[in-house]
């Protein structure tokens, strides 16, 4: 049932082209248009939204934050992002104009659960972003958009991790056509791109050797920093917290920006440092920036891993290993920036004798808060 991989992990890192298919099948229809009928909530509630808030836990959050770039900048509409576990204890204000956005692989999580009721006693509309069918987020929601990653055994999420992706796009996109954006253009174009991102996927799982290898020669270190901006933030979150679950190592993501304000401190001679580089192309002044950073961390003796564009020749100089991934319009870069991240950890793992499907202390899915 392993279909020849050693791990669940290994085998779901492998779906994870067919699994982000999988989920744009049938909702672009010819014309380059969304088509997410299934979302029951009809477009003249949906004009009528005035604010998004996304409740997740773990990695299901970590899609959310990334989905904040992409709600506010193609809906222009604010978009807040929390943890389900703090969200109905700080008396969020919620009304019937604000729609809530409820990411779960399991559909079980009590956390998201208790928060989306909250959400809904307060009159909000909340739509669920869900793997699992007829569990109990999507039952209790307004309405629901499924992604087909198919089961995911593996107690650390990765291929539904890139398909809450694929759904919070699809949902920004609707969004966004539904009510009219000045970004038009812009949206056609990207739902173009998303359509052939399964193959951009695929491209980078068969460069990941290397990964492995470098993985192998880290497995006696004790902490791994993670560095991104932008989108390229989260996807650092959610590289340190595989690597915790995984290998069971001291792991932490920083917003690059912030390296000055405190983390810098942290860096000594041979930390080894994932540094996740936004496209030269679009927002290139991002880009140069977190260039520098590299250069910062570098001259303080860290140990740098940079995963950059095919192209980008100005990490050269600063990456002591380089990691290649597609270029992608930016907003997609965590759908090809987050793969080399999950081998890394699982890789890891493995190099520490670590149970890789079943870590220690977790379960696949937290029914209690
Ligand atoms: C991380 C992981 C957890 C889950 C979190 C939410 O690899 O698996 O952080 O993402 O427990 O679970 P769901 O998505 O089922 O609500």
């Amino acid at each position: 049932e392993k279909g020849g991989y050693d791990y669940f992990m290994l085998k779901e890192i492998a779906e994870q082209p067919k699994a982000v298919a999988d989920t744009l099948l049938g909702r672009i229809d010819r014309a380059g248009s969304l088509s997410l009928d299934e979302v029951r909530i009809p477009a003249s509630v949906l004009r009528e939204v005035d604010k998004v808030v996304i409740v997740a836990c773990g990695t299901a959050f970590h899609a959310g934050l990334i989905a904040k770039y992409a709600i506010e900048h193609w809906t222009r509409m604010p978009c807040e992002v929390e943890l389900a576990s703090e969200f109905r204890y700080r008396d969020p204000i919620l009304d019937p104009r604000t729609l809530v956005v409820a990411i779960s692989q399991s559909g079980e999580t009590m956390d998201t659960l208790m928060a989306l009721r909250h959400a809904r006693e307060q009159g909000a509309k909340v739509l669920a972003i869900c793997n699992t069918n007829g569990s109990t987020i999507p039952r209790e929601s307004d309405a629901v958009l499924y992604t087909h990653a198919g089961p995911e055994v593996a107690v650390a999420s990765t291929k539904a991790f890139l398909t809450q992706l694929v759904a919070c796009y699809l949902v920004a996109l609707y969004l966004g056509q539904v009510r009219g954006t000045k970004w038009g253009d812009e949206i056609s174009a990207v739902i173009h791109e998303l359509s052939d991102i399964a193959q951009e996927v695929e491209r980078v799982l068969a460069t990941m050797e290397p990964v492995r290898e470098l993985a192998r020669t880290l497995a006696d270190k004790n902490t791994v920093l993670f560095l991104g901006r932008h989108v390229g933030y989260p996807v650092a979150l959610e590289g340190a917290l595989k690597l915790k679950e995984l290998a069971y190592m001291h792991a932490e993501g920083f917003a690059a920006g912030e390296l000055k304000h405190g983390p810098i401190a942290l860096i000594e001679e041979d930390l080894p440092v994932v540094v996740v580089v936004p496209s030269p192309r679009g927002r290139s002044v991002l880009h140069d920036k977190i260039v520098s950073n590299i250069q910062e961390i570098r001259a303080r003796g860290a140990r740098t891993i940079v995963i950059a564009e095919e192209g980008d020749e100005a990490v050269l100089p600063y990456a002591d290993h380089l990691i290649r991934i597609p270029a992608t319009p930016t907003l997609l870069q965590p759908l090809v920036s987050t793969v080399p991240l999950q081998v890394f950890a699982c890789e890891l793992a493995t190099a520490r004798g670590n149970e890789v499907d079943q870590p220690r202390n977790l379960a696949k899915s937290v029914t209690v808060e």
